[in-house]
């Protein structure tokens, strides 16, 4: 973007962010953004290069959001690879990489506003996570409102957060389109997480089983019922000791609620939180 240099500029204030994208979008320049809590793998990544093929300006955000934390030592222990994460952006040919600080993205106080997603809050990891999607609200509503993006983009490995994410554009009419993207996966099956660096050698051997049960499921989808579908998953767990399933959930796309019965014109996914040893590892899969 920026042709005479080659360097991608990293900025920590907001104040400089919109003095480097103002002039861009008052020149017409397309902006995309890809918001990161950081440890970056090649999902994020290609995260990017779609955003640098759509786009003629690529923005991408690492910021551990603290108020999407229900749990504070997952907070403390989450993966913090700056350097790592800056070179590899410096590598794609990201333009801008932005990095705030806490005080930058909450100057009054560390809490998060309340959302009302509909219901979708409510649904899978807001059960087990309480507060989580209005931590994710919030930092995203203010990323969007600094940055505005014309297009963001975020993995469906999140998919309830993407869904959340569409809402929230809808809801408060911010003027962003949301892609959702294919999740990336190891060469085992495993989705790539920012998390996975944290797993200990025994629970990264065991943990492709998530993705093996999923396709599982998705071949026994329509031959069973739901109930029996989820209590053949919880039975597969229950012999692997190093995995502990925390929900097998099968809901519609549309309003990530669990169906009494199933629609043929409706699409239903399964979503999966599983529990390797102290990590938390979330999944899921398109069933038709
Ligand atoms: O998916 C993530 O990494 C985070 O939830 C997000 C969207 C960057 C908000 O902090």
């Amino acid at each position: 973007m920026f042709s005479n240099e080659l360097v991608m500029k990293l900025v920590s204030k907001k104040s400089e962010l919109k003095a480097i994208l103002e002039p861009l979008r008052v020149a017409g320049k397309q902006i995309g953004f890809v918001p990161t809590m950081g440890a970056l793998h090649q999902g994020h990544l290609s995260l990017v290069t779609r955003a640098q093929k759509k786009n003629d300006v690529v923005v991408v955000s690492v910021f551990v959001n603290p108020t999407q934390f229900d749990n504070q030592e997952d907070l403390v222990k989450y993966p913090k690879t700056l350097a790592a994460d800056q070179a590899m952006l410096e590598q794609i040919g990201c333009d801008v990489l932005f990095v705030p600080t806490v005080a930058e993205m909450y100057p009054e106080q560390v809490s998060a506003e309340s959302f009302d997603f509909d219901g979708l809050e409510f649904e899978m990891e807001g059960k087990f996570r309480t507060g989580h999607f209005d931590g994710v609200g919030t930092v995203v509503k203010r990323l969007f409102e600094l940055v505005e993006p014309h297009t963001a983009y975020f993995g469906k490995k999140d998919f309830q957060q993407y869904k959340i994410i569409k809402k929230l554009v809808k809801k408060y009419d911010l003027p962003v389109k949301v892609k959702g993207r294919p999740i990336f996966r190891e060469s085992d099956g495993l989705a790539m997480s920012s998390r996975n660096t944290r797993l200990t050698e025994a629970h990264r051997d065991a943990a492709p089983m998530i993705f093996k049960i999923l396709k599982k499921a998705k071949k026994k989808f329509g031959q069973k019922s739901i109930e029996e579908l989820t209590q053949w998953v919880e039975k597969q767990f229950k012999k692997e000791p190093l995995l502990d399933l925390e929900y097998f959930t099968i809901a519609d796309e549309k309003t990530l609620k669990t169906p009494n019965e199933i629609s043929p014109s409706a699409k239903y996914r399964a979503f999966i939180a599983v529990f390797a040893g102290d990590i938390r590892l979330i999944d899921n899969i398109g069933l038709n």
